[in-house]
């Protein structure tokens, strides 16, 4: 059980994370949005989706950078296991908090407003429990990190990972002995990947590509935004009427 959920399941949510989405983008680009719902209720929906995004960047950055970065590295800059440690505790500890009280607010928003939970598909609501229960998983490792706070447990998440993108057999060892608060903890965050390409969340995939995408391959494109500060005036129906008729008249709208 350990080597298939800890060795052979990462291989899994990561192929149908990156393959998925591929798939997904390629036969209905056009369900690749965010799905706001900031049209339907902007009250608390500003505070909320700002302490759970930043929280989650902060959380993301985190773990991309705490688990990834090989240990080499930081032992060359000095830094020590348990400097590491407190800092993965203090900071991950802070992001997890905002993270859980905007989602928490973001979740009680889309259960109670009739709005929103009847334009909500199950995986909406879904995933943002999912989320919330990774969250308080996550802040759930925090106490068992304290009492290793020498480092010596975060090495072994950290070569597990490494292992684990360099395709080194024999990752799973290193989790073996974990806590069970941990095991969860990643098992779960590993169902999450695998769940992006059938939920909202591909739209994380977009802040990242979007940018470069029109500064690499569209140079010419930009977005233009009207500085207008007054309402056009009213047209009549005649008028536009009147100007329709003369649109379809063009030799353009007859080709
Ligand atoms: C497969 C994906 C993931 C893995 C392998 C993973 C692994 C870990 C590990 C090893 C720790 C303990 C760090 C330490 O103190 O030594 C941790 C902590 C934490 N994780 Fe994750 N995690 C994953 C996904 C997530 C996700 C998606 C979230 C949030 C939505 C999250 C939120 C947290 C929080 C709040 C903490 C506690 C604070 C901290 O130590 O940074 N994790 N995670």
């Amino acid at each position: 059980m350990n080597t298939f959920l800890f060795g052979i399941y990462p291989y899994i949510a990561l192929s149908v994370l990156f393959l998925g989405s591929i798939a997904r983008y390629d036969r209905d680009p056009f369900t690749w949005k965010t799905s706001s719902s900031q049209l339907l209720r902007q009250r608390h929906f500003a505070i909320a989706s700002i302490l759970f995004h930043v929280g989650v960047l902060v959380i993301f950055v985190g773990h991309v950078v705490g688990l990834l970065t090989p240990i080499w590295v930081f032992d060359m800059l000095h830094v020590s296991h348990g400097a590491k440690q407190i800092l993965a505790i203090v900071a991950g500890g802070i992001a997890g908090v905002m993270a859980t009280i905007g989602g928490g607010m973001l979740l009680y928003r889309r259960w109670t407003d009739q709005r929103i939970r009847l334009t909500s598909s199950f995986a909406d609501i879904a995933i943002l429990v999912l989320l919330l229960a990774q969250l308080l998983l996550g802040l759930g490792t925090v106490p068992v990190s304290w009492q290793h706070s020498d480092g010596h447990e975060m090495v072994k998440f950290m070569t597990w990972a490494q292992m684990i993108w360099t395709f080194q057999p024999g990752a799973a060892d290193y989790v073996a002995g974990a806590a069970l608060v941990f095991k969860l903890h990643i098992a779960l965050g590993l169902t999450i990947f695998l769940l992006v390409p059938f939920t909202r969340l591909v739209h994380i995939a977009s802040g990242i590509f979007a940018p470069l995408r029109y500064l690499l391959l569209r140079p010419g494109y930009q977005i233009v935004r009207s500085r207008r500060s007054s309402k056009l005036p009213e047209r009549s129906a005649a008028d536009i009427n009147k100007r329709r008729i003369a649109a379809a008249k063009r030799p353009s709208a007859a080709e």
